[in-house]
């Protein structure tokens, strides 16, 4: 009920929808519409209401990352045409999964916190309540599952457009971390059901960093936050945003197999081509000069003898000489 007359006082657009409407409209006394009222400003909606006026939405709680607020007016296709929302839950990869044969494609799970929150390599993600974007997408590509790893370039990509159209300066550190001055702002943590020759689903695992002004010790030199950086965006323009830049890409990659534009977004703002870097798999630590990102969206390095080679997402890590990056 509540999503409901939050529906109908954005379509009322800045005008006031009365008291009046409303109950007429939903099929409630003038008193339950109040009651709701009152529990959706606890919530944090900036709901006005004005004597013989009605209610008026002032702005949009920055901090609520629900259906509503994500997806009014947004023209996707089927990319947050479900958005499940949380205030708390271990993680939402794990919860996406649970789901996900049941699903359709495009449905997003939104958490404000996470108590379990993963992150690549069977590292912890550490996602505090409100700080920061911390959702899953479930994706049911009719492709090969071995053009799966694609996926995360193409989220990395739509990543990237999104923070710089929104005036944030970013850089992607193949295949998945996303970069602001050196340090890491977001990661990706793409899952995949398959079998030989199909896949199930994907659940493509998003986390960015926005308010958090203190990080654990362990990764205080690797990681920060936008608000950090000193770019105070509101989380709903942010996904708002990466959602339809996703739907762009991804499209494009499923429907007409072109890859062109993710491959251009990644070169252009890759934090690794050109530069020697260290490859870590295992107890191996190799150094090697990055020179490209192939069409296939691997990466070419050229080794200590001048050879060249590929290398996969997924097999391995990547460090700068440097430090992170
Ligand atoms: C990484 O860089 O290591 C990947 C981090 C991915 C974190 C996100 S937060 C939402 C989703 N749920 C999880 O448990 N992890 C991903």
């Amino acid at each position: 009920m509540r999503d409901k007359i939050i529906e109908s006082i954005l379509n009322n657009k800045e005008e006031f929808i009365s008291g009046e409407e409303l109950s007429k409209k939903l099929g409630i006394s003038r008193a339950g519409v109040w009651k709701h009222i009152k529990i959706l400003k606890q919530q944090g909606y900036n709901i006005e209401s004005v004597n013989k006026r009605g209610y008026r939405l002032s702005e949009k709680p920055d901090d609520l990352l629900t259906y509503k607020n994500i997806c009014h007016e947004l023209d996707n296709e089927f990319v947050g045409s479900k958005i499940v929302h949380f205030d708390t839950i271990e993680s939402t990869n794990d919860y996406a999964k649970t789901i996900a044969n049941e699903s359709q494609e495009g449905t997003i799970i939104i958490s404000e916190e996470q108590t379990k929150g993963k992150g690549r390599l069977g590292r912890q993600w550490h996602s505090k309540a409100s700080e920061g974007i911390w959702m899953s997408m479930i994706l049911k590509p009719e492709i090969m599952p071995y053009k799966a790893p694609f996926i995360t370039l193409i989220a990395g990509a739509s990543i990237v457009s999104a923070l710089n159209k929104l005036g944030v300066n970013t850089s992607i550190k193949w295949p998945n971390d996303i970069i602001i001055n050196n340090k890491k702002v977001a990661g990706i943590l793409t899952e995949l059901s398959a079998e030989i020759e199909r896949i199930n689903y994907i659940v493509l695992g998003i986390g960015i960093n926005v308010k958090i002004m203190e990080f654990p010790q362990e990764i205080l030199d690797i990681a920060t936050s936008l608000y950090k950086e000193e770019y105070k965006i509101s989380r709903v323009d942010i996904v708002r945003s990466i959602i339809s830049e996703f739907e762009k890409l991804y499209l494009d990659y499923i429907k007409n197999d072109s890859k062109e534009k993710t491959l251009e977004i990644c070169r252009k703002h890759s934090v690794l081509i050109g530069k020697k870097i260290y490859v870590l798999q295992g107890d191996n630590k190799e150094l090697v000069k990055c020179l490209d990102i192939n069409d296939k969206g691997n990466l070419i390095v050229e080794d200590q003898n001048r050879s060249k080679r590929e290398i996969m997402s997924g097999e391995v890590s990547i460090r700068g000489v440097k430090g992170y990056v």
